[in-house]
């Protein structure tokens, strides 16, 4: 095992730190940056079906349906086609309409998810075109789907998914951008632009990472609170959403994940000293926004640890602590935003002597409803 680990204390890290080349596997001979070519073979076959869909419902658990939802604002966004973004265990029992015209994406890091398989089937017995983003090749979902994308993120050991929400997301822009070229909803310029920030994500990645040592002191100074809020807005509210799952599965500590302007219909009643608060607070369209957000836990001594983009400094100033993130375009973001706070969850699990790899409770694979 130690092997395996390749020299990691856990799986977990080892995951994390896998990610600039895994990203990069997950793209290789798929996405030609400089010929302006994204092309996914399962996708390719079936892009008509795409195209003439209404709309795209996506299916999945856990931190898959987080991928899910960073989904939504990428495909919204880009390809300018409603979607809705489900939990396959509510899906499933509440008799969904779901027409010959839809689209559904089930996410599935294992393959095995038994709520996402019972929602494929159901979507498939009322005529809908099922794709499967997976990572495990040859699992149950991969071969129940219509067709679908291999995330190719390799064996994920650790139960709290790191490396699988990175290729799914990945994927899932890859698709956008694929279905937005046929579409023509984005314009030929800013689909080079993705392509080439695409292509630039490994190593922004990398450059992420190497905060580590600033996140392992930052985590030494929270990892007592008994609760932590994470904020984001827009394509980083899953993010946000994202960090506090991670930190409850692994360190067993109860966070929550709130849209930023949310807040204040309930979350700040919670903010004292004793609450950390998480804010995604890099440079994009919500940033005045997101740093009013920020005032306003600080006028109620909330204590600040926030996601910044590399040379800001009005959140610097404000922030007890900051994690720095290089800059990326908002639609690429959660790839870079989401690396601090696997890192967090990660050394605050560890300090606190947590079983990181195998938290309590948890399964990697959940094959029973
Ligand atoms: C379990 C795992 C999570 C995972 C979820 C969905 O809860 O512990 O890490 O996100 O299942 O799994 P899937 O394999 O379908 O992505």
């Amino acid at each position: 095992e130690q092997i395996e680990k390749g020299g990691y204390d856990h799986f977990m890290l080892k995951e994390i730190y896998e990610q600039p080349s895994v990203i990069k596997d997950t793209y290789r001979g798929r996405l030609l940056a400089n010929e302006g070519i994204v092309r996914l073979g399962g996708l390719e076959d079936h892009i008509k079906r795409f195209i003439n869909a209404d709309r795209i419902i996506i299916v999945a658990c856990g931190t898959s349906w987080h991928a899910g939802l960073v989904a939504e604002y990428i495909f919204e966004d880009l390809v300018r086609v409603p979607v809705e973004v489900e939990y396959a265990s509510e899906f499933r029992y509440r008799n969904p309409i779901i027409t010959e015209k839809d689209v559904v994406i089930a996410i599935s890091q294992s393959g095995e998810t038994a709520d996402t398989l019972a929602a494929i089937k159901l979507a498939k017995e009322k005529g809908a075109f099922v794709y499967g983003v997976c990572n495990v090749v040859g699992s149950t979902i991969s071969r129940e789907t219509h067709s679908g994308t291999y995330t190719h993120a390799g064996p994920e050991i650790g139960v709290a998914s790191t490396k699988a929400f990175t290729t799914q997301i990945t994927v899932l822009t890859m698709m956008a951008l694929r279905l937005a070229k046929s579409k023509g909803t984005l314009s030929q310029s800013d689909y080079m632009l993705h392509l080439r920030e695409l292509d630039m994500i490994p190593a922004k990645v990398e450059e992420a990472l190497q905060s580590d040592e600033n996140i392992k002191e930052i985590s030494k100074v929270f990892k007592d609170a008994a609760n932590f809020l994470y904020l984001g807005r827009g394509y980083n509210f899953p993010v946000a959403l994202e960090g506090a799952l991670k930190l409850k599965e692994i360190s067993y500590i109860h966070a929550e994940g709130y849209p930023a302007a949310e807040m204040k219909h309930g979350p700040i009643a919670l903010i004292d000293e004793q609450m950390p608060v998480v804010v995604i607070a890099i440079n994009n369209n919500h940033y005045e926004k997101v740093v009013s957000n920020i005032q306003e836990i600080k006028s109620r001594a909330g204590k600040i640890i926030a996601v910044v983009s590399e040379g800001d400094t009005t959140v610097k100033e404000m922030a007890d602590y900051v994690m720095e993130v290089p800059v990326t375009p908002e639609t690429l973001s959660p790839l870079v935003t989401t690396i601090p706070l696997q890192l967090l969850s990660y050394h605050i699990a560890v300090m606190l002597g947590r079983d990181v790899d195998q938290p309590r409770n948890l399964a990697k694979s959940v094959t029973v409803e």
